[in-house]
């Protein structure tokens, strides 16, 4: 039955926002695999629910219904503290704001994820150095974010996803605030991350950005569709517009 080429799979995901009397659908029934060593983008406009859909892909919002399983284990089943074990061992998050802590160098920022695992005292430092060196911030270890450009604050981010060994990059807007060559510089850093056989899941707006992704799917108004199934929608819609609405 088990197929340990799937890293995750959504099936059916749901999920309505509730305020008071009012209530917003988000999500209308999201299904995604993705294999071990994909590199899969989720592009989508404004408002078309991919925040939402990366919080519950992260363990940090649930689904109210739907199912999800990560590395095969069944995340509804699990109880708050097993989320957080499981999250904290195979998830490295990556935001468009980069979320360093502001008074702490760059070497405390990467080595923090390091005082909640298992990872043995002696061997924190040296992981964190060697995290940091792979991004290319060898000579920054001591410098605060402050003292860093956003680039180099988001590869700092990076280092800090990766010093826990995650199965899984999940990353949202990871360019956002940044201008077009950094950005370009970041997204050549995950690239690599994913050919070296990172799972990278990126949530983005941008479809020259979407696009160095190995596949990427489409989020509409909390649907989901394939490339395919996006391309054959879009040649519709003209072929509509061309038809001179003659319904209309
Ligand atoms: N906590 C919330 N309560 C109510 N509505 C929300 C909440 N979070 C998001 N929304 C609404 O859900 C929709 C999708 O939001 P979001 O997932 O953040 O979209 P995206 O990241 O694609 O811009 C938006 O219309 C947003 O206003
Ligand atoms: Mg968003």
């Amino acid at each position: 039955m088990s197929n340990d080429e799937i890293l995750l799979e959504l099936r059916d995901i749901k999920k309505t926002y509730r305020m008071g009397e009012v209530s917003f659908p988000v999500l209308h029934g999201i299904s995604l695999s993705v294999k071990k060593g994909e590199f899969v983008s989720i592009l989508g406009p404004s408002g078309s629910g991919k925040s939402t859909l990366m919080n519950i892909i992260g363990f940090l919002d649930k689904p109210d219904s739907g199912e999800y399983n990560l590395l095969g284990r069944a995340v509804s089943s699990l109880s708050e503290r097993e989320m957080a074990k499981l999250r904290n061992e195979t998830i490295g998050f990556i935001f468009q704001n980069f979320q360093l802590l502001p008074r702490l160098s760059s070497i405390d920022n990467v080595l923090l994820p390091l005082f909640y695992g298992k990872v043995p005292k002696k061997e924190r430092l040296p992981r964190a150095k060697n995290e940091l060196a792979r991004v290319g911030l060898s000579e920054k270890t001591e410098n605060l974010p402050k003292q860093l450009s956003g680039g180099q604050q988001q590869r700092v981010a990076i280092a800090r996803a990766l010093v826990t060994h995650p199965s899984l990059l999940l990353c949202d807007e990871p360019t956002g605030a940044l201008d077009r060559n950094t950005g370009t510089q970041i997204m050549e850093i995950f690239k690599e991350l994913n050919r070296d056989g990172m799972t990278i899941v990126m949530i983005t707006h941008d479809r020259r950005i979407a696009a160095y992704a190995s596949r990427t799917v489409h989020i509409i108004d909390g649907n989901l569709y394939s490339a395919e199934e996006y391309d054959a929608m879009m040649e519709k819609d003209i072929a509509s517009v061309e038809g001179g609405n003659a319904h209309d």
